[in-house]
């Protein structure tokens, strides 16, 4: 029976949902894949958070290059966060011929272009789709079966923490450091909760899912951004006096071949189906020319459904591997430096 050895860096919540994930459904994963998919290490440096997560003791490493140098390791897991430290191992590990699954959009948003011609001069995989999203299938979605249409428009709830924080500002008109502090506690907030309130955690999302949709390159830097705080209850009092929610959405849309890409607060009537996406849920909306329009709905962020993302990844990278064909089936790129399948447009 083959047995496909993954190296897990970062046991904090994503990485310990996915040790949970990967072992209470091992026997189910290794019937559909054709092969027992485990974790032979983990890097992490508080070795208590791992073992609390049920990761023995004996394959916990604070040392990168047991992940590296150890030729059984097909695939690395980057759940460490962060850019330099993270972007480092993920190089590592590429240009060992491993496949890499990341749930890291600060790092794509920054070195996506880099890792991609990394992955693809070593024939290995990249898969992301846990940067967008949490949970919610989005990424592949997007580049496999809605690829038949001209998407006109993507759009959405793509941050839980603030989502969560406007939800229980509206309903229960709890303070915003309150919330902060509940949504930081449910391990939903980034490591700095400033990337989720002015709104850069979502305007990261947004460039990568532009970038998709559009086959066109976006880059944060394109995307006009406006956070949450500088909400006030009173704000929110007035909306709902007027029959409106207060939603931080992430707009892209592409009018006469030209992009333009926002995140902001925005008022949403009550009865628009985004008006009832609350708590750590996140809605993304998609339109296209054959499709019409489709919501994407469910949890965006948190232990286990971030780590049913990075599992379903590591299982695409397994197959890949079991098939011998990692890095070299249809376009893993979204931003690929001389990838033909981009196309230059205008950013408005
Ligand atoms: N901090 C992010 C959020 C985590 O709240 O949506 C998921 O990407």
């Amino acid at each position: 029976e083959r047995e496909i050895k993954v190296g897990l860096l970062g046991c904090g919540t994503v990485g310990g949902g996915v040790w949970k994930v990967l072992a209470k459904n091992r026997d189910n994963i290794q019937k559909k894949v054709g092969a027992d998919i485990t974790v032979k290490r983990v890097l992490e440096r508080d070795k208590e958070k791992a073992v609390a997560a049920g990761v023995p003791a004996e394959i916990i490493t604070t040392d990168i290059n047991d992940i590296i140098d150890d030729p059984e390791i097909k695939i690395v897991v980057e759940v460490v966060g962060g850019i330099e430290v993270a972007g480092e191992f993920i190089h590592k590990a590429l240009k060992a011929g491993k496949s890499v699954v990341t749930a890291n959009k600060d790092l794509l948003a920054v070195q996506g272009r880099e890792l991609y011609e990394l992955a693809e001069a070593n024939n290995c995989d990249l898969l992301f789709e846990a940067s967008v999203g949490g949970g919610i299938p989005i990424i592949r979605p997007l580049k496999e079966c809605l690829a038949g249409n001209k998407i006109e428009a993507i759009y959405g709830i793509v941050n839980g923490t603030t989502n969560y924080m406007l939800t229980k500002m509206t309903n229960e008109g709890s303070s915003y450091k309150e919330v902060l502090a509940e949504a930081q506690a449910k391990g939903y907030a980034e490591a700095d909760p400033t990337s989720d309130v002015e709104g850069l955690d979502a305007a990261r999302k947004l460039a990568i899912l532009a970038s998709i949709a559009f086959n066109a390159r976006v880059s944060f830097d394109d995307v006009y951004v406006e956070g949450i705080s500088k909400i006030t209850a009173r704000d929110i009092e007035y909306a709902k006096e007027l029959n409106f929610v207060v939603k931080l959405l992430a707009i892209g849309k592409e009018t006469d071949g030209k992009i333009e890409v926002r995140v902001h607060p925005t008022m949403i009537p009550v009865n628009h189906p985004l008006a009832s996406v609350n708590d750590v849920f996140n809605a993304i909306f998609v339109k296209g020319d054959a499709l019409g329009e489709a919501m994407f709905y469910g949890r965006g962020a948190g232990e286990l459904p971030t780590a049913s993302a990075v599992v379903g990844d590591i299982i695409d990278a397994a197959r890949n591997i079991i098939k011998g064909v990692p890095g070299r089936i249809g376009c893993t790129c979204f931003d690929r430096a001389g990838c033909s399948c981009f196309e230059k447009k205008q950013i408005k």
